[in-house]
Formats: structure tokens, C-alpha cells, sequence
């Protein structure tokens, strides 16, 4: 049996293995909308692929562009954010069934027959309160699922599926070591800890209490990047161009490590935004800090907040800290979730389910 962690995020997909750690986009493109990409790719072949075709066998009509190099410029995409009573809608369970496949191609046995797996996965705090979300869930990802990519069928079965509360996969992340074996003298076991979670749709902001929520301190906004990067869309339609949320993405992932931030809307000028963007980041940044001060009124108790989520990126460290002082920026902040979720699967030993009850 197999152990696979997905973190299905509304923005991002956040994979884990024995064999790969995966980061890829929670929406994909119909491959009629791609044109006819044999002949672009003549001459690129040295370019490593970033992409693939997938068809899944739950929506078998249709073939699907996925994966981390997704051109999603001009085209229409199908996205799995925002939806009510998302784990229900055939979007999401497609985009469970390239998830799982995505994992198992690492696995060449799930060619010719469907792998075990035990998968552990997370929800928002809020959706964890809700019976039937949970169930929805759990639908979405048990039993068989199928897809060809790239014309080579896989097969996964999943046996169990584990549901945590979000942000405790980053605390059991900080708390156990890649072996599984809980870290001593960590600060979450037996103390008072906050959780910042800031993802592309939601922001969670909890606290655990020797890994117990704290239900009296707790609040989650539908206030990740996907509202900075409205914010920041309207600022470039106020200038007169044309432009979509994940382009404004695309601009701001790709100028975040130098924090320059340019667009070229036509390919002959080249547009800077940088002055813009740094101010919409910082105005973004005091939002969140604030609604933690509130949320966390007792802050001087805890020992650390620990601000995870692939987000965190985009909050301007020292205007944060200087609201919430004792704020720890995770590592690897977008994987820290999957990471914890993987782990819990090591702790619990996850994949021991008695296969002979199958
Ligand atoms: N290194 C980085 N630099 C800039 N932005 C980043 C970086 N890493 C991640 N992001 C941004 O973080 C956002 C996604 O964060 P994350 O993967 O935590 O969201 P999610 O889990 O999909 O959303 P949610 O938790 O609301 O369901 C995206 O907008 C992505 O562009
Ligand atoms: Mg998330």
C-alpha cells in the first residue's frame, strides 16, 4: 500500500509520495483550446515537458492540459475555485482523479493494474465542521480512479481516506521529522501555538492548544492572493488594458524573487508595474496582520504564530512582524500542509489498513 498526500488547494494542487513532491495549478484547460500543439513544440524539443494530456476515465469525452507549466494566456480555463459545495461538482472530482494519476505515473506497476493507496488530505477549519463536506470529500477520492496520460493509462485504488483540519498538517509539518518521528522540545505538542494559513482562496486563522483547536480563537476570510490579485487586475483595467487574475498570477510569480514586476501586454511594449504591486502588497499585508491582532487577542500567551501557506510568500515579512511580533515565516510555506499530511500518514501508519477487509 501506498501513501499519497494531496493537498487539493483552491488555487494549487500540493502532491506527495514516497517518490516526488509535486506543486501544480487546481485547474486545467480543455486541449481544443491548446490548437494544435505538435507543431508548436517543433524545434522546442530540448525544452523539458511541463505539460500533459490527460483523460480521465469519469469524464472520458474530453481531453485536459494539466500541469505546472499550464499557458493558460487567452485561453479558458476550468477552474475548481469558488464553487458551492466544491467537493461535489464533477470539476473537483476530475481534478482528484488527475491528482491521484499525476502521483501513481512515478509509479510504472499502475500501468497494468490499479495500486493501493492510502491517501491523506486536508479541508478549511470551517468545511471540517460540516458532516456532509466531509463526505463529499471522502467520495471524491475513494475507490478507483483512471486517466491516460500521455496516451499510458494508469489505475489507482484508493482504500482509506483521512481528513485533517488544514493548518494542522503545517503544525504536525514543524512538530515530526521527514522520518516520522515527532522532533523533541518542539513547541506544539504541549503548548499554545497560532496557525496563519494564507492560500490563493481562503485565509485560516487558528490556534491549537497542545494540538487541540481553540474554537473561541479562530476565524477564516475568503481573503487569499485570488483578492490581491483582483486588487491589483483592477489597478491594470483603471490604466485601460484587458487582463485576467491569472495573468495577473503569472506576473506576480514571475517578478516575486526580485520583487520587479513587469507585464508585456502585446509583445512590443514592455509595461513596468512594480511601484503598484508593492503597494497593493503591502496594504494586503497589514489586512491580514490586523485580522490576526484581532482574532488572537490573547497573542502574549502563545508561543509562535507560524504563517504557512503558498501566499505567505506575497506578505511583505517586516510589515507583518511588526504587527504580529511573534510571527514564524514556515519554509517551503505552499508544501508545508501536504508535507504534515504526509507525515500523519507515517505517524499513523495509514497504510496498514488490513488489506484482507477489501
Ligand atoms: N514563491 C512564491 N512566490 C509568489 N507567490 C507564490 C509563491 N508560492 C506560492 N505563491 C502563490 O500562492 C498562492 C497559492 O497558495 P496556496 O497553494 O497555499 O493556495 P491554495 O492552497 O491553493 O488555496 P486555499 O488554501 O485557499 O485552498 C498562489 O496564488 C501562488 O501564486
Ligand atoms: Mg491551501
Amino acid at each position: 500500500m501506498q501513501l499519497f498526500a494531496l493537498d487539493l488547494g483552491n488555487r494549487q494542487v500540493k502532491l506527495m509520495s514516497e517518490k516526488a513532491t509535486k506543486v501544480l495549478p487546481s485547474y486545467f484547460v480543455n486541449a481544443a483550446e491548446y490548437g494544435k500543439r505538435d507543431v508548436l513544440a517543433l524545434g522546442k524539443k530540448e525544452k523539458e515537458q511541463t505539460t500533459s494530456d490527460y483523460v480521465t476515465g469519469r469524464d472520458a469525452d474530453f481531453t485536459y492540459v494539466w500541469g505546472t507549466g499550464l499557458d493558460i494566456n487567452r485561453k479558458r480555463v476550468t477552474d475548481t475555485l469558488d464553487f458551492n459545495r466544491r467537493y461535489d461538482t464533477l470539476e473537483f472530482k476530475v481534478l482528484a482523479d488527475l491528482a491521484l494519476t499525476e502521483l501513481a505515473r512515478d509509479f510504472k506497476e499502475s500501468t497494468k493494474s490499479a495500486i493501493d493507496v492510502a491517501v491523506v488530505t486536508g479541508v478549511p477549519t470551517d468545511d471540517y465542521d460540516n458532516d456532509e463536506t466531509i463526505k463529499h470529500i471522502r467520495n471524491a477520492l475513494i475507490g478507483v480512479h483512471s486517466a491516460s496520460i500521455d496516451g499510458v493509462d494508469h489505475y489507482v485504488h484508493v482504500r482509506s481516506v483521512d481528513v485533517l483540519m488544514q493548518p494542522v498538517g503545517t503544525a504536525i509539518d514543524a512538530m515530526v521529522d521527514a522520518l516520522g518521528n515527532i522532533k523533541e522540545d518542539n513547541d506544539i505538542e504541549d503548548g499554545y501555538i497560532g496557525v496563519v494559513d494564507v492560500g490563493g482562496g481562503t485565509v485560516i486563522i487558528n490556534a491549537f492548544d497542545k494540538m487541540n483547536l481553540d474554537t473561541k480563537h479562530r476565524v477564516q476570510m475568503e481573503d487569499g492572493s485570488y483578492s490581491l490579485f483582483t486588487e491589483i487586475r483592477n489597478r491594470i483595467i483603471d490604466k485601460g488594458y484587458k487582463i485576467s487574475e491569472h495573468e495577473v498570477e503569472q506576473i506576480v510569480r514571475d517578478g516575486n524573487d526580485k520583487e520587479v514586476y513587469t507585464w508585456s501586454p502585446n509583445g512590443r511594449e514592455t509595461l513596468d508595474f512594480t511601484d503598484m504591486i508593492m503597494k497593493e502588497r503591502k496594504l494586503y499585508t497589514r489586512n491580514i496582520a490586523q485580522s490576526v491582532k484581532s482574532t488572537f487577542k490573547a497573542m502574549s500567551s502563545m508561543r509562535k504564530i507560524y504563517v504557512t501557506g503558498g501566499t505567505a510568500n506575497l506578505l511583505i515579512k517586516d510589515e507583518f512582524t511588526r504587527v504580529v511580533k511573534i510571527a514564524h515565516f514556515v519554509n517551503d510555506s505552499e508544501t508545508a500542509n501536504v508535507r504534515g499530511y504526509y507525515k500523519y500518514g507515517l505517524i499513523n501508519e495509514v497504510t496498514a489498513v488490513d488489506e484482507a477487509t477489501n
